[in-house]
């Protein structure tokens, strides 16, 4: 993103990870930021926020409290686990799904959805995860998220 003129901001709040976030960094034009969750760049202008790596209950903290409180149009999100609550957790509130991809990286599925909190979607997606009928592993994953439903 930052190759097409994007700014980059990256977050981390642990010092550990801070510091190595900064040294993984250090060759890109990322600007990276110590705080909990996006509290880092409230009150700026940002067009989309990204947010992988952490488990649902985390993810859903972070981008609720923020999209109460700044009005960043589109949330990309990748729960590291519980990725049907998580779906169902947002469509209650209405968030609408944009694009959805599902990915295989070693024995591990990884659920990417691109979110707009603001435009309410009229079709009623809170059933069976559809937007991933078309993936080859659909049915594999279903399996696997129901085996490891974190209730
Ligand atoms: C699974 S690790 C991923 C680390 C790194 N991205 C990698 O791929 O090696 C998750 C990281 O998220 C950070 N983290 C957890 N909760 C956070 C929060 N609320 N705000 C910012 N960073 C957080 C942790 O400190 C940890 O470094």
């Amino acid at each position: 993103m930052s190759s097409d003129g994007h700014t980059v901001i990256a977050t981390e709040l642990s010092r550990p990870g801070f510091r190595q976030l900064q040294e993984r960094l250090s060759a890109w034009p990322v600007d990276v930021r110590r705080g909990n969750g996006l509290e880092p760049i409230l009150n700026e202008p940002i067009d989309i926020v990204v947010v992988a790596g952490l488990g649902f209950r985390s993810i859903l903290d972070v981008v609720m409290r923020y999209s109460e409180m700044s009005s960043c149009p589109f949330f990309v999100v990748q729960p590291m686990q519980g990725a049907l609550v998580f779906r169902h957790t947002l469509l209650e509130r209405n968030w609408t799904i944009v694009k959805a991809q599902l990915t295989r990286y070693r024995d591990r599925f990884y659920a990417t959805w691109m979110l707009d909190p603001y435009h309410l979607d009229k079709s009623d997606g809170l059933g069976m995860p559809n937007e991933f009928l078309d993936s080859p592993w659909y049915q594999q994953w279903l399996e696997y998220e129901r085996r490891s439903d974190p209730g």
